[in-house]
């Protein structure tokens, strides 16, 4: 089972959430961890456009587990320190969605290890599935990320300057390509969604990786915007 199978069920349970947080708390802020991300931020973004109560600085998908795998993963070939180890991974939160900017990590990588990293960073949740066998996914991990994420928005709420987490926001990144929603590293602020990251320098490996991306992350996006706005 992909992130993307668990459309079917969470789909419903997240735009039931929306239209709570619409009737009751439409100021709060979003943070979205259920997936797929793809697809579960644009259905909270439409049902919360259908109550009049959008704003594209207050909802977030949390990616963080990503950059944690990254680091990791990294960490564990290169014998470098996880904690000290960052990894820029942008665009969506599954399968080739997921683009880990290896180049600009500072670090050499064989083209031969470049591509086993990406494949591990971008398939890391789909491993713990499978190792789970039918009893879920990523537990403490995931518990781990939205908690780093939680408290970084947290205290940038409270006016703490230069909080940057990655998350997956209403992005002007890859809208020119057709993806509205997209993953970088954002700063945070006291409305959420402050500044947002561009991609910087990309490989030609990086580059092909983008272009992957992008038909999987419309189709993504549209399914999720779809599920609210069927007649
Ligand atoms: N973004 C990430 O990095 C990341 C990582 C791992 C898992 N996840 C996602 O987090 C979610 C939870 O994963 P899990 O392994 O803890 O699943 P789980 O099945 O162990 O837990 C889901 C919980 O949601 C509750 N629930 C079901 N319907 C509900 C509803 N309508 N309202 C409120 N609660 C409801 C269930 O009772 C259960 O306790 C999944 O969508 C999973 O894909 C995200």
């Amino acid at each position: 089972m992909t992130r993307d199978d668990l459309f079917n069920t969470n789909a419903n349970i997240v735009q039931s959430i929306g239209q709570a947080i619409a009737k009751h708390a439409p100021k709060a802020h979003v943070l979205v961890i259920a997936n797929p991300v793809n697809s579960t931020v644009p259905i909270i973004a439409e049902t919360l456009k259908k109550a009049g109560v959008f704003d594209p600085r207050r909802i977030f998908g949390v990616t963080t587990l990503d950059v944690v795998r990254a680091s990791t993963f990294v960490s564990e070939i290169k014998g470098t320190d996880a904690e000290k180890t960052k990894v820029t991974v942008v665009g969506g939160h599954s399968g080739v969605t997921i683009i880990p900017l290896l180049s600009q990590t500072g670090i050499k990588f064989s083209q031969e290890e470049i591509e086993k990293l990406t494949h591990r960073i971008q398939y890391g949740g789909d491993e713990v599935v499978k190792a789970k066998d039918g009893l879920g996914s990523a537990t403490l991990s995931m518990a781990q990320a939205g908690a780093r994420f939680t408290n970084s928005l947290l205290e940038a709420l409270e006016g703490k300057k230069g909080v940057v987490e990655p998350t997956y926001v209403y992005s002007p990144v890859a809208a020119p390509d057709g993806a509205a929603w997209f993953s970088t590293n954002v700063e945070l602020g006291v409305n959420g969604v402050e500044k947002i990251h561009p991609l910087g320098a990309l490989s030609d490996y990086e580059k092909k990786l983008y272009a992957e991306a992008i038909p999987e992350l419309q189709k993504n996006i549209k399914k999720g915007e779809q599920h609210v706005n069927k007649a």
